[in-house]
């Protein structure tokens, strides 16, 4: 079998298409302009690629995009005011702390200070304790952009088998969460699971989140199976021919193995990650429209 590729940049592309018509609605019906703020502490390059894109996008769906950049020694109660003055500002309805913070700082502390109505990532203990009942919350970007694919591919998932490598709690249980909600037999595999390759060979539906390249092979996978690969891994791939490493962006699927036993599978780059931040452009507009009644 040759596996259906999912194609997450096109996808993406029409849920922002979506998300840029209600926020022109928003500003021709009530005179409301959505806005998403985010905060970096300090400077990691990759987050920094992150919140680029992010801030560029925002702005490409007609929202504003509100960049706080701080610096790597910020005390955790100077970025507890600034998250304080955010949650007090009419015209900031998303929230956003780009993870991981610098070890000085706790991260639980600094994302349930956020007001969870402006916590787009879903993250805060209230957000995750409504997802966790079935009640109506905030849902993590990531898993949802997987949850809207799988939906998307298969139209209803009720009933089918499935397992999520990778316990985070930005994507693994988040992701278990909503595809029980929706009605699967979930199974969440993690770095001490025992045989996890026979775990994962039972799956209808695989979801690879642990952050290690190329991880989960074809021979791991079930005839016809669905592969969602969340990995973004940079790994070398040798030279250029001026001598200067070249770089290589993987999952954690070896694409190339799983592609051929899978009935649909996501690619990196192109699946997951323009997804994660069309989820984000949908769930600021969704806190805007619920702030605005
Ligand atoms: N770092 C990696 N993924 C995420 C995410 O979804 N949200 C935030 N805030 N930080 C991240």
């Amino acid at each position: 079998m040759t596996a259906t590729v999912i194609d997450g940049k096109a996808f993406a592309a029409k849920v922002r298409g979506k998300v840029g018509e209600h926020v022109a609605r928003l500003k021709a019906d009530h005179g409301i302009t959505p806005g998403l703020a985010v905060v970096l502490v300090g400077e990691d390059p990759a987050s920094q690629v992150y919140v680029r894109s992010k801030g560029k996008m925002t702005v490409e769906v007609g929202m504003n995009s509100y960049e706080h950049k701080l610096d790597v020694n910020t005390s955790e109660a100077t970025l507890l005011k600034v998250i304080e003055e955010l949650n007090a500002d009419p015209d900031v309805h998303g929230i956003l702390v780009q993870l991981p913070l610098p070890d000085h700082l706790d991260s639980d502390l600094v994302i349930n200070a956020i007001d969870p109505a402006k916590d787009v990532d879903g993250f805060h203990v209230s957000n995750v304790g409504l997802l966790g009942t079935g009640q109506k919350s905030m849902v993590p970007c990531t898993p949802l952009g997987c949850l809207m694919m799988l939906r998307e591919h298969h139209g209803s998932i009720s009933g089918m088998n499935a397992v999520v490598i990778g316990r985070s709690n930005i994507v693994g249980k988040p992701m278990a969460q909503l595809l029980l909600n929706d009605s699967c037999t979930v199974t969440i595999a993690h770095s001490r699971t025992k045989d996890l390759q026979e775990t994962v060979k039972r799956a209808d539906i695989v979801v690879a989140a642990v952050g290690r390249p190329e991880m989960v092979t074809g021979d791991w996978i079930k005839e016809g199976a669905t592969v969602i690969d969340v990995g973004i891994n940079r790994i070398d791939a040798g030279l250029k021919d001026d001598g200067s490493p070249k770089t290589r962006l993987v999952g954690d699927v070896d694409y190339a193995s799983c592609a051929a036993v899978a009935g649909a599978i996501t690619p990196v780059p192109g699946g997951v990650g323009p997804m994660t931040i069309a989820c984000l452009l949908a769930n600021t507009v969704t806190a805007c429209s619920r702030a605005n009644g």
